[in-house]
């Protein structure tokens, strides 16, 4: 329609005169495609915007990684998110309980691998961030690096269990046995995403049951990704058909596959990506599967963020998180800190 041609156009023109590049997370809308620099998971996000040159980043997904990016690039570019933080929320960061963490780390003397869905004040405390893409390579290297240390999986819970079943399992195939005990994962409060929970076994069974040819590609945040990785050990046909995944490895995952269908198990916007690129081979979403968050983000927010420059995130001299008129301001410190802990992650891919 003409009006969306005109915001186009509009988003296009400020882009360029302001030197921004758009970053999008995959859940977005299918308009942000035509318009963004690049759109892809956590990780991929992450190492865009530390590569690419530019003055300004606009970046469309929810405020944790805005926030992740903004540490990344630091003072050298400014960065932009479209909505005030509270508009683009994540139930994972909320279910962090930062006192619970300090006290058992301070307990155990134990090593922090923190979801890369949390708040700078977790990510400080962390010894390490990993994303649901490189989640395995983070806690193989942190055991091996720290031997016998004690090893805090943070939210997601989810993605816990099948990470410390995945290291135990990776390590018996080296010869290695490793107690189990020594990984831990945080179950305070809610620690799952509130979205992701509700695709339960019982569901997936039932679509697996339905759409037999399909291949099922699922996000290790589903309450039901650990119990399909041990029901799948014992069941060869599972076994075949089943990716859990991250959600850039599903596109690739979708590409390899020879299967013509596949059960898309995550927040419903990820098949735009899934038949844009892979047209041929059909998806299926989940319906209520929605992130509101996510879909927060709209082509007239970030028209509206480029001509007025809201809401920038600078990293400052404040002592803790400020949301101010004209943006928010980490502290500089726990920036600092939390860029550490980033900055291992980047390296592990
Ligand atoms: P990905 O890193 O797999 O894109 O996951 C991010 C997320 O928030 C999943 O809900
Ligand atoms: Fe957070 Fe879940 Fe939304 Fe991802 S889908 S941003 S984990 S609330």
């Amino acid at each position: 329609c003409k009006n969306l041609a005109n915001i186009y156009l509009e988003i296009k023109n400020l882009k360029q005169k302001k030197d921004s590049i758009i970053l999008s997370h995959n859940y977005l809308y299918p308009e942000f495609h035509e318009i963004s620099d690049n759109i892809g998971d956590s990780l991929g996000l992450s190492l865009f915007v530390r590569e690419k040159q530019c003055k300004r980043v606009d970046f469309q997904g929810v405020y944790f990684m805005g926030s992740n990016s903004k540490i990344i690039v630091g003072n050298e570019k400014r960065l932009f998110i479209p909505d005030k933080p509270e508009k683009l929320g994540c139930s994972l960061v909320d279910s962090i309980d930062i006192s619970f963490i300090k006290d058992w780390k301070e307990k155990h003397d134990g090593v922090v691998i923190s979801y890369i869905n949390s708040d700078i004040y977790t990510k400080s405390l962390s010894d390490y961030i990993c994303t649901s893409r490189n989640a395995d390579k983070v806690i193989i290297n942190a055991i091996k690096k720290f031997k016998e240390k004690k090893i805090l999986v943070l939210p997601d819970k989810n993605l816990g269990r099948i990470m410390k079943a995945r290291a135990v399992d990776f390590l018996k195939e080296e010869g290695i046995n490793l107690n189990p005990d020594l990984i831990e994962v945080y179950e305070q409060k809610k620690a799952y995403c509130h979205v992701h929970e509700k695709i339960n076994l019982d569901y997936i069974l039932s679509m697996i049951d339905k759409h037999k040819e399909s291949d099922l590609l699922i996000h290790p945040e589903c309450s039901c990704s650990f119990q399909l990785y041990e029901i799948a050990k014992e069941d060869k046909e599972l076994k075949k058909k089943l990716f859990i995944v991250s959600t850039e490895q599903m596109v690739s995952s979708a590409k390899k596959s020879s299967a013509k269908s596949f059960i898309v198990g995550t927040e419903k916007g990820m098949v735009y990506r899934l038949r844009k690129e892979i047209p041929e081979k059909e998806f299926l979403a989940i319906d209520f599967a929605q992130c509101e968050y996510m879909k927060e983000n709209t082509l007239e927010k970030l028209l509206n963020s480029l001509k007025n420059d809201k809401y920038e995130i600078f990293i400052s001299d404040t002592e803790k998180t400020e949301s101010r008129e004209d943006g928010i301001y980490l502290p500089r410190k726990t920036a600092e800190w939390a860029k550490v802990a980033i900055e291992r992650m980047l390296e592990i891919r």
